[in-house]
């Protein structure tokens, strides 16, 4: 099986799981705390182990990086970074809008998916190649004023509603880096030094290789290897330049 095929098989289990457990009425208890940090909900856990469990039935030598258990070696021939429910809160609440986040990194090579787990919806992001929608070439289509900013205090909000008035919170920011990707949220803020490698690898991918932009607030390269990070990610180049220079500020 090839490394989109296996990214897919892993997002079938947790599309399966999720519905299984949304079924059980357990999905909200709460189970203990992510290794990368944060609350780890029923939901949460029975969908990792879901993937876990394929993991060791097919011996993959994979080193496993995934919200809830952090760090499983079974071998080192590639990297999995997974977050198998980005938006728990939003599922949990009914809001509809939330995916499963998977990226697979091969020496050189990135493969990113992000699957909507509300309706058919997914981004696929391969290096050297470009990003898809549905499996079709992902064009941008820039009609949209908004971005999504997550802050603390409200810092850095006035700076930027003199340029950007729509801001927006969607709840799940791997899918909301996809929906950067794609141009329906020109931009994407997250300074609240909260975001793990888990929750943005898969969507990085996909941004990158349409033209968007990742950084942390320096506009330097991501330090993926970071407990935490800032991000700072826009639909194109000169989107993103303008949030850094508001940022400075
Ligand atoms: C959450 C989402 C959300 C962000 C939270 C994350 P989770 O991921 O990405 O957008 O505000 O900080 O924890 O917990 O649902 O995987
Ligand atoms: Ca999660």
């Amino acid at each position: 099986m090839n490394d989109r095929m296996l990214c897919w098989k892993l997002s079938e289990i947790i599309k399966l799981s999720l519905e299984n457990t949304m079924r059980s009425g357990r999905a909200h208890e709460i189970v203990g705390e992510g290794q990368l940090g944060g609350t780890t909900h029923y939901l949460d856990k029975v969908a990792e182990n879901a993937v876990i469990d394929y993991i060791t039935k097919h011996e993959l030598p994979v080193e496993f990086v995934s919200e809830e258990i952090g760090r499983l070696n079974f071998g080192n021939e590639y990297t999995i970074y997974l977050d198998p429910i980005d938006g728990s809160n939003n599922a949990l609440s009914g809001l509809p809008f939330y995916c499963t986040s998977i990226a697979l990194f091969r020496k050189e090579k990135q493969y990113g998916l992000v699957r909507n787990l509300v309706w058919d919806e997914w981004f696929e992001g391969i290096s050297y190649y470009g990003s898809l929608l549905n499996g079709k070439p992902l064009k941008q289509q820039l009609h949209s004023q908004m971005i999504s900013v997550y802050t603390k205090k409200g810092r850095y909000i006035d700076e930027l509603r003199q340029s950007y008035n729509k801001m927006r919170c969607l709840g799940s920011v791997a899918l909301e880096l996809c929906y950067v990707a794609k141009g329906s949220l020109l931009a994407l803020v997250d300074i609240r030094d909260k975001v793990r490698t888990t929750d943005i690898a898969a969507g990085k991918v996909v941004l990158e290789n349409v033209g968007g932009v990742i950084t942390d607030l320096n506009g330097e390269i991501l330090d993926m290897d970071a407990e935490h990070m800032n991000i700072v990610a826009a639909c194109n180049p000169k989107i993103h330049k303008k949030i850094i220079n508001i940022l400075k500020e």
